[in-house]
Formats: structure tokens, C-alpha cells, sequence
């Protein structure tokens, strides 16, 4: 009886670890995990992604088509497009990307004032 109540006990611990809800990302990861849920359905560097083929045909090569890959813009450009969208890309509200997400989002595409 005794052995039982330990391994019920053991158990009990086991399912207690198992359902710790999802740890928080690390800081420098929360951008990246924005763009994921954001912004990667259109501008991901992969073939048929809107955001992706429509700035391809923007800047024809001159400037990467993928976001991510892009070193160029300001931060006021990125949160300008955020706030206000352009063509098919919505604008994303505050309750959607609060100004502290926009903020790592906008340091995780690197974005630098020229
Ligand atoms: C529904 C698709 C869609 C989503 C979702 C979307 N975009 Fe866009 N985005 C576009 C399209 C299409 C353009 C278009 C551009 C053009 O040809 O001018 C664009 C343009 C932009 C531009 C302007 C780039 C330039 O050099 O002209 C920025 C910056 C941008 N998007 C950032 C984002 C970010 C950041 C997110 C996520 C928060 C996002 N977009 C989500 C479709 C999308």
C-alpha cells in the first residue's frame, strides 16, 4: 500500500511537470515569434507568399523580397506599414501587435534610422 501511494505520488508529480503551461520566450526571441504569427503568412522567404512576390516586383531585385532579409528600413517605416497597412497587407491594431511587440518586431527585422 505504501509502495502504491509513492508511485500515485510520483505520477501525480510527473503529470504536474507535464502541464506547466509554456515557458515565456526569451526577449530577443519574442520578435521573431510576432513576425511568425504577423507577418511570415505574407512575407516569408518562400515562392506564392503575397508580401514576398509583390515586393519582388517593387524593387525587381534590388532589395531583398523577404522582409527578414532586409537590413534598409527605419523603424518608422516598418511601424508606419504596421499601423496603416498597404494594398492587400491589413493594418494591425494595438490590441493585435501592442507598441511593445512592435517594438521587437521592428528589432528583430533590424531595423536602423539612416
Ligand atoms: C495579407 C498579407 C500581408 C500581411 C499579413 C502582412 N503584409 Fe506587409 N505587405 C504585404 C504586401 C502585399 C505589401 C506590399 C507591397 C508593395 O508591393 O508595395 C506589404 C508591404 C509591407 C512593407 C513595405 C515594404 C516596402 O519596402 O515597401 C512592410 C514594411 C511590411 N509589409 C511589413 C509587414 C509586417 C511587419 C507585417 C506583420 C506585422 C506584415 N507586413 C504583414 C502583405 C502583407
Amino acid at each position: 500500500m505504501k509502495t502504491n501511494s509513492f508511485i500515485v505520488l510520483m505520477m501525480l508529480a510527473g503529470l504536474a511537470v507535464a502541464s506547466e503551461p509554456a515557458r515565456d520566450v526569451q526577449p530577443g526571441q519574442r520578435g521573431k515569434q510576432v513576425f511568425d504569427q504577423w507577418c511570415a503568412i505574407c512575407h516569408a522567404a518562400a515562392p506564392r507568399m503575397p508580401g514576398t512576390a509583390s515586393l519582388a516586383a517593387k524593387y525587381g531585385g534590388s532589395l531583398p523580397a523577404a522582409l527578414e532579409e532586409r537590413t534598409d528600413m527605419p523603424p518608422a517605416f516598418i511601424k508606419y506599414f504596421v499601423r496603416n497597412g498597404v494594398l492587400i497587407m491589413p493594418a494591425f491594431r494595438k490590441t493585435e501587435i501592442t507598441d511593445a511587440d512592435l517594438e521587437l518586431l521592428v528589432d528583430y527585422l533590424k531595423a536602423k534610422d539612416q
